[in-house]
């Protein structure tokens, strides 16, 4: 096991959680990591020897980001969808079916070839850890491939059968609950760690709050930690069943209201709303308002939503930059949801912070402060550091 001194680090960024900014900076700061962990972090002056020595000439390292919400495993696109959006017409969730199609006919090793260039996307892009939802399968075999390859990936995997009811269920949404409560539960639990559903009543593809209940009390018997996609279009039930449930995450979270955000507030720590400004940026939606989130003593995440459909962007600097500039967010807060905050949201402790013990899972940018991410949008200046073995 050898270590790397990484020195030269114009500003790092721990995101510790010890100072009231939570940002914890650091400036003449120094690192060790060793055998992929953090052995060391303290002032360049005091560093200790190591094996090997990373100069990064005055650049700032943070943690690497967290993108706790992607769904990566797809094939085709739906760029055309998207035109038609911005031309007035407004999503409604039945373009998941194109995907659906897409992927049922596309083969394992294409499948896998386009998850590994997005995830190389991420990465390119100081991403370090990504979820991965399945959810354009909605069979039983198709959910099972496309948790098998996202697992391929990532820890960080989620059964999202409850995605829509596929057309060949139309006419019998119950028999489609009963096949993802049961049959298709039982075979994707062993290739996932959560469970997801999208509960949206202004969506007649989605879930009703009765029917999100059922897959997220199925999902907790079979061990599966609790994801819900709700208040996307308009106000729902998400956000309360997802606080009722002891959900790590309630995502999307655009339209709250104050008993929504009340409950997020006494739900903090344990529930976290995950934003996703990339999906309102490409459906044209009014920003959710993180802001009123964190005045409210809220825990609030950032993540990209990466899919074909609301958000084909694999870009958290780009989620940053908007919720700096459209949902009332400092740049370090932002940078704090899209890493801690993120973390949190997976119930993870070992990345989104870079402290003793933690992942060395870094990033560093092409400028000398984490300002720069929002300030220079759309510049890609963020890459996940690589460190040798
Ligand atoms: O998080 N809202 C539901 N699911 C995705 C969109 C999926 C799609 O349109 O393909 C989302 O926005
Ligand atoms: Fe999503």
């Amino acid at each position: 096991m050898s270590s790397t001194l990484v020195t030269g680090i114009g500003e790092l960024l721990t995101c510790d959680g010890l100072t009231p900014d939570l940002l914890g900076v650091r400036h003449d700061a120094a690192l060790v990591t060793e055998g992929g962990r953090i052995a060391w972090v303290g002032d360049a002056c005091n560093a200790p020897e190591a094996d090997r020595r990373l100069d990064v000439d005055g650049r700032a390292v943070l943690p690497g980001f967290v993108d706790s919400h992607a769904h990566l495993v797809f094939a085709g696109d739906r760029a055309e969808e998207f035109a038609a959006r911005m031309a007035g017409h407004p999503y409604d969730g039945g373009g998941i079916a194109v995907s659906v199609d897409a992927t049922r006919a596309a083969g394992d090793d294409e499948l896998r070839s386009l998850v590994a260039a997005r995830v190389a996307e991420m990465r390119a892009q100081g991403t370090t850890t990504v979820e991965i939802k399945s959810g354009y399968g909605l069979t039983v075999a198709d959910e099972v491939r496309s948790l098998r390859i996202a697992a391929e990936f990532t820890d960080e995997t989620t059964f999202l059968g409850a995605h829509v009811v596929p057309a060949e269920y139309a006419g019998d949404r119950a028999a489609y609950l009963d096949l993802v409560t049961g049959p298709m539960l039982a075979a994707a639990a062993p290739h996932a760690r959560w469970v997801d559903v999208f509960c949206e009543p202004h969506s007649a593809h989605a879930f009703t709050a009765d029917e999100a209940r059922a897959v997220l009390t199925a999902g907790r018997e079979a061990g599966l930690g609790l994801r819900v996609h709700g208040n996307q279009l308009g106000p729902g039930p998400g956000v309360q069943l997802a606080v009722e449930l002891g959900a790590a995450s309630v995502d999307h979270c655009t339209h709250l209201s104050e008993a929504d955000v009340e409950a997020l507030s006494s739900a903090a720590g344990t529930t976290v709303a995950t934003l996703l400004p990339g999906v309102e940026f490409s459906t044209r939606s009014p920003y959710p308002d993180a802001r009123r989130l964190l005045d409210a003593g809220c825990s609030i995440a950032l993540a990209t939503d990466c899919n074909p459909g609301t958000c084909y962007t694999s870009s958290m600097p780009f989620v940053i930059a908007l919720a700096v500039r459209e949902m009332g967010l400092t740049p370090g807060e932002a940078v704090y949801a899209a890493t801690a905050g993120s973390a949190l949201s997976l119930r993870r402790s070992d990345i989104g912070r870079i402290e003793v013990g933690a992942r060395a899972d870094l990033a560093v940018l092409e400028a000398p402060s984490h300002l720069h991410l929002s300030y220079r949008a759309g510049v890609p200046i963020a890459r996940a550091l690589d460190l040798p073995d």
